[in-house]
């Protein structure tokens, strides 16, 4: 018998974390009083609808209401940089909360002329309406017609547990479903820094 061995090539590096519960309490605090901000003269608070991120406001990490979520977010994003041995400095450059009610999604996009992208999860339907699907970037490769494998499908969708939180290139296309039931969900650039 020859010997053999599988590997994967050219993978992405995705990082997976947990915040603490203080960070997750705090910010779903953080987004009550967010909410007194942005009275409601739309049917959803926040005024979110499927472009969830338009209408809120995008540099959250200077609320002191987010403090402790934006300084773990920042932990963690030293981390990611340390273990991909970055030759820049990254800086938190947007923090925005998306908040999806009934039937609302995130179409499928990316966060160009980004460094780093990522979400992190407050409220999660556990089924499969609150994942968030990741697209491979070598769509026009189409393996899944041959392969079942998670090197080789075209998306793979995650569903976040409360206080997860994910890190990803922003180069990444990512999107999620409508939902049947809210979805309460955080997300974030970084920049390079030189
Ligand atoms: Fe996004």
């Amino acid at each position: 018998m020859p010997e053999i061995e599988m590997f994967d090539m050219f993978s992405t590096p995705f990082l997976h974390g947990r915040l603490s519960e203080q960070a997750v309490a705090e910010s779903l605090a953080g987004l009550e009083k967010l909410k007194e901000r942005f009275p409601g003269n739309q049917p959803h608070p926040f005024h979110c609808d499927i472009w969830t991120t338009y209408e809120c406001e995008r540099n959250l990490f200077k609320d002191p209401n987010f403090a402790t979520v934006t300084n773990e977010i920042n932990v963690i994003a030293t981390e990611y940089c340390r273990k991909r041995k970055a030759k820049v400095e990254a800086r938190m450059t947007e923090f925005w909360a998306n908040v999806q009610n009934l039937g609302q999604f995130q179409e499928t996009h990316h966060h160009k002329g980004r460094m780093i992208s990522g979400s992190l999860y407050l409220k999660v339907p556990q089924d499969e309406t609150g994942a968030i699907t990741f697209n491979t970037p070598r769509t026009h490769m189409y393996d899944d017609q041959y392969w079942d494998c998670d090197a080789d499908k075209e998306y793979i969708s995650i569903i976040p547990e409360i206080g997860d939180i994910y890190m990803f290139p922003s180069w990444i296309m990512h999107g999620t479903r409508p939902v049947k039931e809210q979805r309460i969900s955080m997300a974030f650039n970084y920049v390079a820094v030189t």
